[in-house]
């Protein structure tokens, strides 16, 4: 073993928020790995602690402080332990002034556009200094080819764009993810290309509005061409990504999405609101009309698809009618599933200077009221598919009980299976299961003694058997 890799000390990154952060983290990781340091297995005995932080709601920030709080000892029994704290929070101006000036056993504060910084803001606080870089979005650039720690052998997330133009009222991300940066498609696919060397079968595509990707190129270049042109990519088999607008959803990325086999039959559609009242005042720049033709477009064109949201509730301004606007359309749309959110007012957006605010009671219960219905359609979803034959991804054994497997369709649903000796080595692969049971969240699913090779063979010169590709 050579110098350069011999272990100087241990970390701990710990992941906030969404996809968008845990791709961060992988290369927190990879810049701390490159630098010596290996993964320990629990913060207490971590020699460097990394918080990658979420401010989209409240509660997101109130379980760092908490955190925080919690490591404070545990820094004053080892002052040679460093702290530190980056993301999304880091990048809201009233929060670093609470974390500079609340926190003094933090070591380093660094934003979201500082990422590949990390090893010379390192080295200045392993030379004793508190170190603070936040940039701001003028000098966000985009850097390629920063090392990456990835834990998942077959499925990889890749960024596509960062930053949001957007401004939804409430909606703190365009303030501190700055304006949107498209990567160039070559650098994408050569991603996508050395992932596929390495057994990576599916990839998530990331952006805060994937479907203006390559607005901002010379020459433009569109997120449909992109699949397109990923589709290509030989040993990746899926192809997902998240999260789309339903303003920006083009005809063409419908289509590709209905030609192209390896993308997925699911799409992640925040809809926030079923009023268009409300969308106007969060300015989502579309009404509830739209929307529901989106759907009809979809479904007509990829029959199968699955269809899950993200919904806002008691947005300032919401009455009892704006909200069974939302339940509405939820009942219409029947969702495969949906993140639902009570309105968490965000410093510096619009809508937190709004003057009807909801109190909380009225939204907690109107976020009740929705989620029993979100939990009604999905399970009513999952007992569609029983009976039907599914192609998955094995993801490998259940941590709680291995002889289970946990499997993915390709709409996205989790399908446990037990699999028995002469399998072989499922990980990774591609199977045919029948749904057996279905529950809100998960399904069940039996063995059928076919590979997908044989299936899809057997398929193109048969008419049976009917496989949903759900
Ligand atoms: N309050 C509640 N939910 C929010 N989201 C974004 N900002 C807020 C906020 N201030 C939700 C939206 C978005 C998802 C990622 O988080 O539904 O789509
Ligand atoms: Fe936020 Fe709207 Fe941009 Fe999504 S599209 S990140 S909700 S501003």
């Amino acid at each position: 073993m050579t110098e350069r890799f011999s272990c100087v000390g241990t970390y701990w990154v710990q992941t906030f928020g969404c996809q968008m952060n845990d791709r961060d983290s992988e290369i927190l990781a990879g810049l701390l790995e490159e630098m010596g340091y290996a993964p320990a297995s629990d913060p207490e005995t971590a020699d460097i602690i990394l918080f990658n932080t979420c401010c989209v709601r409240g509660n997101a920030e109130n379980r760092l402080y908490g955190h925080l709080g919690n490591l404070k000892p545990l820094k004053e029994g080892n002052p040679k332990k460093i702290l530190g704290v980056c993301g999304c929070m880091v990048q809201q101006p009233s929060e670093l002034e609470k974390l500079e000036k609340d926190y003094p056993y933090v070591d380093l504060l660094f934003g979201t556009h500082n990422v590949h910084r990390l090893p010379q803001l390192l080295n200045l606080v392993l030379g004793g200094q508190r170190t603070i870089e936040v940039w701001d979005d003028k000098q966000a650039g985009i850097q390629e080819e920063l090392p990456t720690r990835r834990t998942d052998p077959f499925r990889a997330l890749v960024t596509v764009m960062y930053g949001c133009n957007n401004f939804c009222s409430y909606c703190i991300v365009p303030h501190v993810r700055g304006r949107e940066r498209s990567r160039k498609p070559a650098d994408i696919l050569n991603e996508i290309n050395q992932l596929a060397s390495e057994g990576i079968k599916e990839v998530t595509l990331l952006g805060q509005n994937v479907n203006s990707y390559g607005k901002d190129l010379n020459p433009t270049f569109t997120f449909a061409e992109l699949i397109r042109e990923i589709n290509g990519v030989e040993g990746i088999e899926r192809i997902r990504f998240t999260t789309s607008h339903p303003k920006d959803l083009s005809d063409a990325l419908i289509q590709a999405m209905a030609e192209l086999p390896k993308v997925c039959e699911h799409l992640h559609l925040p809809v926030q609101s079923g009023s268009d009242r409300i969308l106007d005042a969060m300015n989502r720049r579309y009404k509830r009309e739209h929307y529901l033709e989106l759907v009809k477009k979809l479904r007509k064109a990829v029959p199968d698809i699955s269809m899950t949201t993200d919904i806002i509730v008691g947005f300032p301004g919401e009455t009892e009618d704006d909200f069974q606007d939302t339940m509405d359309l939820v009942e219409q749309v029947k969702y495969d599933g949906a993140f639902t959110f009570a309105y968490s007012p965000r410093n510096g957006t619009k809508a937190a200077e709004f003057l009807d605010q909801v109190p909380h009671e009225v939204r907690m219960e109107r976020l009740y009221r929705l989620n029993d219905l979100v939990n009604r359609l999905a399970h009513a979803a999952n007992d569609d598919l029983v009976g039907t034959i599914q192609e998955v991804m094995v993801e490998g054994p259940s941590p709680k009980d291995p002889s289970i497997y946990t499997s993915r369709t390709r709409g996205n649903k989790q399908v446990l299976f037990r699999p028995v000796e002469e399998h072989g080595d499922l990980n990774g692969k591609l199977i045919f299961l029948k749904i057996i049971e279905s529950r809100t969240w998960t399904l069940t699913g039996e063995w059928i003694d076919k590979t997908a090779h044989e299936v899809t063979h057997e398929q193109a010169h048969t008419d049976a058997p009917t496989i949903s590709r759900h």
